[in-house]
């Protein structure tokens, strides 16, 4: 047991109590004692920040702790680490930003706000020798952000293939399990609570994009402009091609793809067949993993809760703590020298390689086959199996055509003709495909 004298306080204040808010509150009430028993630092929160004072909580704080004005916390001397967890670009940066100039340290789980502005904010971090901890801005509870920071510092990282969005996860799940289209998947998804009244952030693929953002500057050390990754949602897909990759042996997930390869990095958010025995396949529901493929560690999979109250304020703590433990003199609080970052450049979609599914609807007539192969060999596209589907209309007739790798520009030219030459009677369906 430690002795009370060589116990450190660390003060928090806390500004935002929503789901993580609360979850971080809850997680002190919870497990302060034994941290302090393991560490020998007082974690007080001091102060916590939220628009309403009169909104009815998930957890109890003592009126007294609440304001809400973000600068008592801010200006407060007395406070060490500042937690911003009100999500949102403003006044998130300015509140972050503040803190840094005011000598606090600084967690946030802003993904958002990281992916789109992270720059300046990382550089203010640096010049402030602050630590800015954000191991909350991905995939909740796995520790993603600490694996690639330090547990994998020595290796290149070659690979980062994620599932970083539980939302979308669910709707696909319940599509491939339940046979059942998006939009029945995505009312399920609302009623559990998995997904928001608005679901277009996590079902257009936006906040998987910011995660991939972050993933990628941490493990590529290149800054990421965030405009540049190629984005697409999952509303389009429909559940005949989720049940006709399922008969070829693929799955299909929204994935979060980066890749740094000598052309440049592939950054690309989209629906992805993979293969039923890939490791990325078992991951069901609202769970989240990322695949890494780093030079010495080899391949490697993390997997866990993405979302959620306690698995992302289990994050949040993790560098409170960690930062506590800096402040407390247990490790060096300085920031070490800023990481040099390259500005490596990022291919355009259309250069990237690839396997592709396609699917044409075409009349059931002699000849459609031979013209669609010739027209994707002109394009220098190989075909690795062609399937046709019973239909019981031979006026559209469903032929599936797996790829083997092809450029996505070449693929496109070849679709452009299929249409133009009116083989085809609707827009053919294209789904990327990754071993
Ligand atoms: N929810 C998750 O599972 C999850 C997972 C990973 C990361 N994150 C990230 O964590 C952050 C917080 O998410 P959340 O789901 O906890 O959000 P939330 O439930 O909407 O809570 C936001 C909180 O911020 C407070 N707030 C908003 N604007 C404020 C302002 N100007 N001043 C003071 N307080 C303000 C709100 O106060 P009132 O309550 O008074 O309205 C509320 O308590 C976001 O960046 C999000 O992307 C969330």
């Amino acid at each position: 047991m430690l002795r009370t004298s060589s116990v450190k306080t660390v003060n928090l204040g806390l500004i935002g109590l929503g789901t993580v808010g609360s979850g971080v509150v809850k997680v002190l009430q919870k497990n302060s004692a034994s941290i302090e028993k393991r560490t020998g630092i007082r974690l007080v929160l001091k102060r916590v920040a939220v628009r309403s004072l009169s909104k009815k909580r998930a957890v109890r704080v003592s009126r007294k702790l609440l304001t809400r004005h973000p600068e008592d916390i801010l200006g407060d001397p007395s406070i060490d680490v500042v937690i911003e967890l009100i999500g949102g670009i403003h006044p998130a940066r300015e509140i972050i930003e503040t803190a840094l100039r005011n000598g606090k340290q600084v967690v946030t789980a802003n993904k958002a706000l990281l992916a789109e502005q992270g720059e300046p904010i990382f550089g203010l971090a640096d010049r402030c020798r602050k630590k800015l901890g954000f191991e909350a801005s991905v995939c909740g509870g796995i520790p993603i952000i600490k694996a690639l920071k330090e547990g994998l510092a020595s290796n290149q990282i070659s690979h980062v293939l994620g599932i970083v969005n539980g939302t979308c996860n669910y709707i696909l799940t319940g599509m491939s399990q339940e046979g059942i289209s998006f939009g029945a998947a995505l009312k399920a998804a609302q009623t559990q609570g998995y997904a928001e009244q608005n679901p277009h952030l996590d079902v257009d693929g936006i906040d998987s994009a910011h995660k991939l953002a972050i993933l990628a500057r941490l493990g590529f050390r290149s800054r990421v402009p965030f405009r540049k990754i190629h984005v697409e949602g999952i509303r389009s897909l429909s559940i005949i091609d989720i049940e006709y990759a399922k008969d070829l042996g693929y799955g299909v997930k929204l994935l979060a793809i980066g890749k740094d390869t000598s052309h440049g990095m592939e950054l690309r958010v989209h629906p992805t067949m993979l293969p039923l025995d890939h490791p990325l396949s078992s991951v069901k529901g609202v769970y989240n993993a990322v695949f890494v493929h780093a030079d010495q560690a080899g391949d490697l999979l993390f997997y866990g809760k993405g979302a959620g109250m306690f698995p992302t304020a289990s994050a949040v703590l993790s560098d409170i703590v960690d930062i506590a433990k800096r402040i407390a003199g247990q490790a060096d609080l300085k920031s070490p020298r800023p990481v040099k970052l390259a500005d490596k450049k990022v291919l355009p979609i259309a250069e990237i390689v690839s396997k592709y599914y396609l699917r044409f609807q075409v009349e059931d007539k002699p000849g459609v086959l031979g013209t669609l192969a010739r027209t994707l060999g002109k394009h220098h596209i190989s075909i690795l199996s062609v399937h046709q589907k019973e239909s019981h209309d031979p006026r559209s007739v469903p032929v599936i055509i797996l790829t083997y790798e092809a450029r996505e520009k070449n693929i496109l030219k070849a679709l452009r003709t299929i249409h133009r030459d009116g083989v085809v009677q609707e827009k053919t369906v294209m789904v990327r495909v990754e071993q």
